[in-house]
């Protein structure tokens, strides 16, 4: 594979007009950058655009997050997804005041010492902040790497990986103050043109140059994953509410599925549903099986069943917490939860 020397000019070109230069964190201010790749690692951008600044004004600087409560994080983060994210984030910050004095570090090796910050992360950081030269390396750059060089390796191999890695790092400008729209040009070519489906080769302006193209490949490049074997899981929730109407919430252990966020109880099976209602001093006979629903994530399906106790407990338990219905959404509850409740919340008590 023979680097393109024109690679870096098409597409700084390409990028400066046709590419997306009115994002709001484009700016050179570490946080805000910081803030957006981690928001941008696992959700789209039209996504992003909503929860960004509402957590920049809440949190405007690594100090303010640094200093916030974790649950005041992951309320914010609500409905955004993989909360090991936003915990990583809380840690990141507290690392850039404990250990960086409250300035983040510019280089992408520094960089790569926070929490939640991998390489290619790293390296977005430091070239759009600091304008260093350092290469991102996505899912997307990937797929534009395979494609323009006609890569046919196997997208889990290491090795295959590293090779892409060194494909990219020849590829950047020479010139650092060039790193920004470079960068940005990668990510736009493969997010709005290189598209995994129906990519728009006419835009493209690789597309003289692109082997995949030239050899009528493109469909086919990158090889496919191995489909991984999508898991379903059991779970079975436990809605319980008390004479005042609230319901019974408890925070999930910080690992595993919805890490951190306040659930009801929530079980994989029916022994544990069971048990914590006899803990509850409720009548497990008194426990009303609701229909089952399923809601997807990225590498399993979840197959949840909501039982509703007949019963409303008077008792306090002391590491429990009641919440009113009108409050369910202060809690940053998973977001198949709260539609739930809005939605059963006529039809089932
Ligand atoms: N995806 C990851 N980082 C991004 C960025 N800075 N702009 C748009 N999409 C992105």
């Amino acid at each position: 594979m023979s680097p393109i020397p024109n690679f870096s000019t098409r597409l700084i070109q390409w990028q400066k007009q046709h590419g997306r230069n009115h994002l709001p964190w484009q700016v050179k201010d570490p946080y805000s950058v910081w803030l957006s790749e981690i928001m941008l690692q696992q959700t789209q951008v039209a996504t992003v655009l909503d929860y960004y600044p509402r957590f920049l004004n809440r949190f405007p600087n690594v100090g303010t997050l640094s200093d916030a409560a974790e649950d005041d994080v992951l309320s914010l983060w609500a409905g955004l997804g993989y909360y090991s994210r936003a915990r990583n984030l809380h840690k990141a910050a507290k690392q850039v005041v404990g250990q960086f004095g409250g300035e983040f570090p510019q280089t992408r090796q520094e960089l790569e010492t926070l929490c939640g910050v991998g390489r290619s992360t790293a390296a977005a950081i430091s070239a759009f902040a600091f304008n260093q030269r350092e290469t991102i390396l996505d899912g997307n750059v990937k797929r534009v790497l395979c494609r323009v060089f006609a890569l046919d390796g196997n997208p889990q191999d290491k090795k295959f990986e590293n090779r892409l890695w060194q494909l990219a790092e020849s590829l950047m400008p020479s010139e650092n103050h060039d790193m920004p729209a470079y960068t940005q040009g990668l990510m736009d070519l493969g997010a709005t043109v290189c598209k995994r489906s129906n990519p728009l080769c006419r835009q493209c302006p690789m597309s003289d140059i692109c082997e995949a193209k030239k050899q009528n490949r493109i469909a086919e490049l990158p090889r496919k994953k191995t489909a991984a074997e999508v898991q379903t899981l059991p779970l079975y929730w436990l809605i319980v509410r008390d004479r005042q109407g609230r319901i019974l919430l408890h925070k999930r252990p910080a690992k595993g599925i919805w890490g951190g966020l306040y659930c009801v109880p929530c079980f994989e099976n029916l022994d544990g549903l069971h048990q914590a209602a006899r803990n509850l001093n409720l009548d497990s006979d008194g426990l009303t099986e609701q229909a089952a629903f399923t809601h997807r994530l990225t590498h399993r399906l979840l197959m949840i069943t909501p039982f509703t106790a007949d019963e409303r407990p008077s008792e306090n338990f002391s590491d429990s917490l009641w919440v009113a219905q009108e409050s369910l959404a202060d809690y940053g509850l998973p977001k198949p939860l709260l539609n739930y409740l809005n939605q059963a919340q006529s039809s089932l008590f």
